[in-house]
């Protein structure tokens, strides 16, 4: 997607070989616009899917799903990282190892809102090693459910995530996919010419 990928050379400062600081516009700040295109992108992606619920995590998942959910007339749950005062009853728990902190966290959601029968898009912000992803499909498959696919604003080619899901045959669309970030600069995957 040329507008994110625009956005992200202007705005996006490269931390390390590994990671992109995007905090004006997804991680902290949220441009709306780009959202929206965001969105109307990935509805465009998945729309002969049959997907009937949109499942993400809090937090930066939740700003691309809604616009998603919008275009394609379908809720979204966004999964908690921490337990909630009223979302007692119920619940699907999932645990997801995180590289970065080097520590587990469980994720959870209720039953309710995932059922059997539901076909599912799971979307979140990046990809790097495709833990998150991971956990919210064990959840989707826990409540009875089927995965559509997966939806990713900005994945890191160079970490292992994108193989992981790609080979368990999943359809995996990333809006911006980075090759490297060596040398303090943004080189994304060069798009297949036919
Ligand atoms: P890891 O596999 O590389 O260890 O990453 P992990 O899934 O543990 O992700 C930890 C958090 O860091 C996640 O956000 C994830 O989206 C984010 N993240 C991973 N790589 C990058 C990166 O290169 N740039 C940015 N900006 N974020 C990255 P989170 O803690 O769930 O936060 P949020 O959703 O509340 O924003
Ligand atoms: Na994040
Ligand atoms: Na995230």
């Amino acid at each position: 997607m040329k507008l994110l990928q625009d956005k992200i050379l202007q705005e996006g400062k490269v931390l390390s070989e590994s990671v992109l600081k995007v905090d004006s516009f997804l991680n902290h700040q949220i441009d709306p616009q780009l959202m929206l295109e965001i969105g109307e992108e990935f509805a465009r992606l998945f729309a002969n899917e049959g997907i009937t619920k949109i499942l993400t995590l809090e937090s930066s998942g939740i700003a691309p799903s809604v616009m998603t959910g919008l275009k394609l007339g379908i809720p979204v749950i966004f999964a908690r990282k921490r337990k909630s005062l009223t979302l007692t009853d119920d619940l699907l728990t999932a645990t997801v190892y995180s590289y970065t902190k080097q520590e587990s966290n469980e994720i959870s959601i209720s039953n309710k809102f995932i059922e059997k029968g539901d076909h599912v898009l799971i979307i979140d912000d990046f990809l790097a090693n495709g833990e998150a992803a991971l956990g919210l499909i064990e959840l989707v498959t826990q409540a009875g459910a089927t995965i559509a696919g997966i939806g990713i604003v900005i994945e890191k080619s160079f970490q292992a995530g994108g193989n992981k899901l790609r080979e368990q045959g999943l359809k995996v669309e990333s809006l911006a996919r980075v090759e490297s970030l060596s040398n303090g600069e943004v080189k994304f995957v060069k798009d297949k010419v036919e």
